[in-house]
Formats: C-alpha cells, sequence, structure tokens
C-alpha cells in the first residue's frame, strides 16, 4: 500500500500528517550551534497582527492527537524543557535512547510502515515537528498532507537549513496565512493533487 499525502486512513476517518516548523527568513531552523533562542519573541508590534489567547492556544495544542520527531529534535527538547505535555510522541531513532517519559515511544526504519501500520490506526492529527531530516525524509515520500511554516523576523547568516538540497520540485497550495503582532507569520500550505 501507498501511503501518499491525504490517503493514509485512520480507523475514524483520514489521518493528517503537519508538519510544522519555524525558519528564519533566510531559511534556517536552528543555528549553527543547534540554539533555537531566536524562535522567542522580540516585543515588537505589528499593529495588523493577531494575537492568540492561552486558551486559543490551549485548545489548539489539545487538538494534536500525536507528535513525530527526530532524535535531535528530541534531544534538544529535553534539554530546553519538554514542550509536548503528556501528548503521545514518537522519536524516530536508530539508537538506544534512554526514556525519558511515558507518553514518548522510540521507532526506528520505514516511515510509510511507522504512518500507516503504527500512527494512522490510532490518530488523526499527527504533527511532524522537526528536525530538518526527518522533515526532509516526509516531504520526499509524500507522506505530509499540510506544511505549517512559520516565518520568524530575524536574518540567522548561518544554520541548520530547513529543507536541504535533495527535495525534488513539488507543487503547494497556499490555504492560509496568518500574522501575528510579534511579526511571526504563518504560512498554510497543502499538498498537490496534481
Ligand atoms: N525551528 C524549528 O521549528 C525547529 C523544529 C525542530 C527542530 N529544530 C532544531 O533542529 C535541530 C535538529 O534537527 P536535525 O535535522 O539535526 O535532526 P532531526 O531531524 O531532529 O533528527 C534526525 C535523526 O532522526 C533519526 N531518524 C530519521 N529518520 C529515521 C528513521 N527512518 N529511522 C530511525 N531514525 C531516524 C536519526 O536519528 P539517530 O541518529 O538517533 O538514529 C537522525 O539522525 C535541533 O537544533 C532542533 O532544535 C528546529
Amino acid at each position: 500500500m501507498s501511503a501518499k499525502a491525504g490517503r493514509i486512513m485512520s480507523s475514524e476517518g483520514k489521518a493528517r500528517v503537519t508538519l510544522h516548523v519555524v525558519s528564519s527568513l533566510d531559511g534556517f531552523i536552528a543555528r549553527k550551534d543547534n540554539s533555537v533562542s531566536w524562535l522567542d519573541g522580540y516585543g515588537t508590534v505589528y499593529e495588523a497582527g493577531v494575537s492568540i489567547s492561552e486558551e486559543e492556544a490551549a485548545a489548539f495544542v489539545k487538538a494534536i492527537d500525536c507528535y513525530v520527531l527526530g532524535s535531535r529534535t528530541y534531544e534538544h527538547a529535553l534539554e530546553l524543557g519538554w514542550p509536548y505535555g503528556d501528548t503521545p510522541t514518537v522519536v524516530l531513532t536508530a539508537r538506544k535512547l534512554p526514556s525519558t517519559r511515558k507518553s514518548v515511544e522510540f521507532y526506528s526504519g520505514d516511515l510509510e510502515t511507522l504512518l500507516v501500520e503504527k500512527l494512522a490506526p490510532r490518530y488523526r492529527n499527527i504533527w511532524l515537528v522537526g528536525g530538518a531530516i526527518l522533515s526532509q525524509r516526509f516531504l520526499e515520500l509524500g507522506l505530509v498532507d499540510e506544511i505549517r511554516l512559520t516565518i520568524a523576523p530575524i536574518l540567522l547568516g548561518d544554520g541548520l537549513r530547513l529543507f536541504g538540497s535533495s527535495l525534488t520540485e513539488q507543487r503547494w497550495v497556499l490555504k492560509n496565512v496568518v500574522a501575528y503582532k510579534n511579526g511571526f507569520v504563518e504560512l498554510s500550505y497543502s499538498a498537490s493533487t496534481v
């Protein structure tokens, strides 16, 4: 069975994979030293932008059924403070990493099998949250239904590239744009069917 975007079924309907990542204006997702402190707000205010309340943010996060992340993102998240709460989280690694939380399970191997056999039967709203290596693999395999790319108002000059150079041309369809008061802009795209 091929699990191209939009064709992965869960027991309750269609499972959707959303890739969410925050990039600098020049296309980096982490500084060269791995730091991501530039993700924090800068206090600048874009008057026409929106802001979301804590309640809205909490409701949004509650709707996410499962997170998927690469081992390097996992290790960094443990260092910085776990942002995924008790939501089930699958970490991709071929290493034997220490299990730190009940909600975390590890997986190694074929990503299509992961989605079709392990995730889609259990979850509908699946969020792939990086990093660059894992995101690229999911995109190469056509396993992403939606890209939510948030652009931070900063040039980093150097660092970890959002997407490397191995991707082939793919069209995506713009679905939504949200500009926030803090100057961040979120672009949502769905996979093109043509
Ligand atoms: N700005 C943002 O929104 C954002 C989002 C996420 C992450 N980040 C940053 O990005 C950096 C990490 O990204 P990264 O690209 O270096 O690494 P990554 O994608 O987080 O992790 C890559 C690792 O995932 C594992 N992996 C991938 N596919 C696998 C498979 N099919 N089976 C088993 N293991 C698999 C391998 O782990 P093993 O080597 O353990 O086998 C691989 O080395 C961190 O600095 C993080 O903070 C930024």
